[in-house]
């Protein structure tokens, strides 16, 4: 300021030249961006001969799973910054996604028109708004009760529910979703102390008019047979005496979980059809015995006696809930995150360069935590993680690798654009 203070020529060619070289500085980052960007996402695939056999021995577990995503328009940043990249990394190229938006909404409808042509070429579906007094009009409550109704949406035997700001973290292969064909759920046991879970726990354990066995919102994609859902719903209704809608106006509104009711049902009538995990929480690395316990909860003496050891065993998640990180605003951090997974998927060996911050023996943490509620305490996390590294690394190929590849050089230069 002071140094224009009074007007000259030289003043403002200096001036001038200082503004243009800012200018121009950032539009070659821009442009950059936009070139990476173009690269990722616009890149057709299939430029390996060797891919097609690959793709199908890695499918073959897919095939019957469809993930389903209920968003809308407003979402579309997380979208392309927090879970395509992820998939793009971790998953085999041609994932089945089903993306359900807001019929009413015009902007949505225009994001319609637009997402099925790039990756991951979702199918896009709509969902009417219904009584919205059903959901209490609230958009959060609304998806909640869409989640119910898979069976409009899904084509396939098992529905994979995801969140816009689901963050995959490493290579995604049948083992870590099913095991002995059967889908995975971990569920988190222990002393609810967060207000809301303690709440939720009381609407699951009244809807079911049973203790609530764990907390479900703890993972995803959450995988369930699609007929097992609708089942839920014909039970419910007979418990109730009147129609689902009715029941979820009943209970939402109030701290409600869908995933938690999903679960709690698939545990008392499902049983042998899914994996089941408890996640303890980690009072004093799982010395905990049941102290302040939600009285809502099934007893610590049932987790106890009824629970197996192979149900209690750690089991690596494909995945966080990345607006849970405590630092999520931080850009680095969903670098740092994606970084440290496509390492040990096998970074380590396509780009040793990027990775040699890194300790391959090390934990990855992500793998154990779900918000901010941490497994790696239990000594046998990393025996687990070892095990999930070394199928990884059996199943490398040369499609895998290029995801890999990619991400290395991606992660270093992020950001993305819709
Ligand atoms: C992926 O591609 C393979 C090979 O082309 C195919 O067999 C498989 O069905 C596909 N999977 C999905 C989920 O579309
Ligand atoms: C169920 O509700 C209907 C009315 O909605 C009522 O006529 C019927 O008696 C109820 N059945 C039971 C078993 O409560
Ligand atoms: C454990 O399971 C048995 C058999 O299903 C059941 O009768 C019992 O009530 C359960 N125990 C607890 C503490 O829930």
């Amino acid at each position: 300021m002071n140094f224009c203070r009074n007007i000259s020529l030289k003043c403002f060619i200096t001036y001038f030249i200082a503004v243009w070289i800012c200018i121009s500085f950032l539009a070659t980052c821009y442009v950059y961006e936009l070139q990476l960007y173009n690269y990722i996402w616009k890149q057709p695939q299939d430029d390996c001969v060797d891919c097609e056999h690959h793709e199908k021995e890695n499918q073959i577990a897919f095939e019957d799973l469809e993930l389903y995503l209920r968003m809308t328009s407003r979402f579309t940043k997380q979208y392309y910054d927090f879970l395509l990249p992820s998939l793009r990394y971790f998953w085999p190229g041609n994932v089945s996604v089903v993306v359900v938006l807001d019929e009413e909404n015009s902007q949505d409808k225009e994001l319609g028109l637009k997402l099925p042509g790039t990756y991951p070429y979702p199918r896009v579906e709509y969902q009417s708004p219904i009584d919205p007094g059903i959901y209490h009009h609230k958009g959060h409550e609304r998806m909640q009760r869409d989640f119910f109704y898979p069976d409009d949406k899904i084509k396939k035997k098992y529905v994979g529910f995801l969140d816009t700001d689901t963050v995959f973290i490493t290579r995604v292969i049948p083992d870590l979703l099913f095991e002995e064909g059967k889908p995975v759920i971990i569920g988190i046991y222990g002393k609810s102390d967060e207000p809301y879970f303690r709440k939720e726990s009381l609407t699951t354990a009244s809807v079911f008019k049973s203790k609530e066995v764990f907390r479900g919102m703890s993972f995803f994609p959450v995988i369930m047979d699609v007929s097992h859902i609708v089942e839920l719903r014909i039970y419910l209704e007979k418990l109730h005496n009147k129609s689902f809608d009715e029941i979820y106006k009943q209970y939402s509104g109030e701290p409600i979980s869908q995933f938690s009711i999903m679960t709690q049902y698939m545990w008392s009538f499902h049983r042998d059809k899914y994996k089941f995990h408890f996640h303890l929480k980690s009072y004093n690395n799982g010395k905990w015995h049941g102290e302040g316990n939600s009285p809502n909860r099934q007893s610590y003496e049932f987790y106890q006696t009824n629970v197996t050891d192979d149900q209690k065993c750690p089991k690596p998640r494909s995945s966080i809930h990345y607006r849970y990180h405590p630092n999520w605003r931080k850009p680095p951090t969903l670098r740092n995150i994606l970084k440290t997974g496509i390492c040990f998927s096998g970074g380590f060996d396509v780009c040793p360069d990027q990775c040699k911050h890194l300790n391959r023996g090390a934990l990855q943490p992500e793998l154990y935590f779900f918000e901010s509620v941490d497994w790696s305490w239990d000594k046998r996390s990393l025996d687990e993680q070892k095990k999930h590294y070394a199928k990884v690394l059996e199943q490398r190929n040369a499609d895998t690798d290029s995801a890999i590849k990619l991400g290395c050089v991606e992660a270093n230069k992020l950001w993305f654009k819709p």
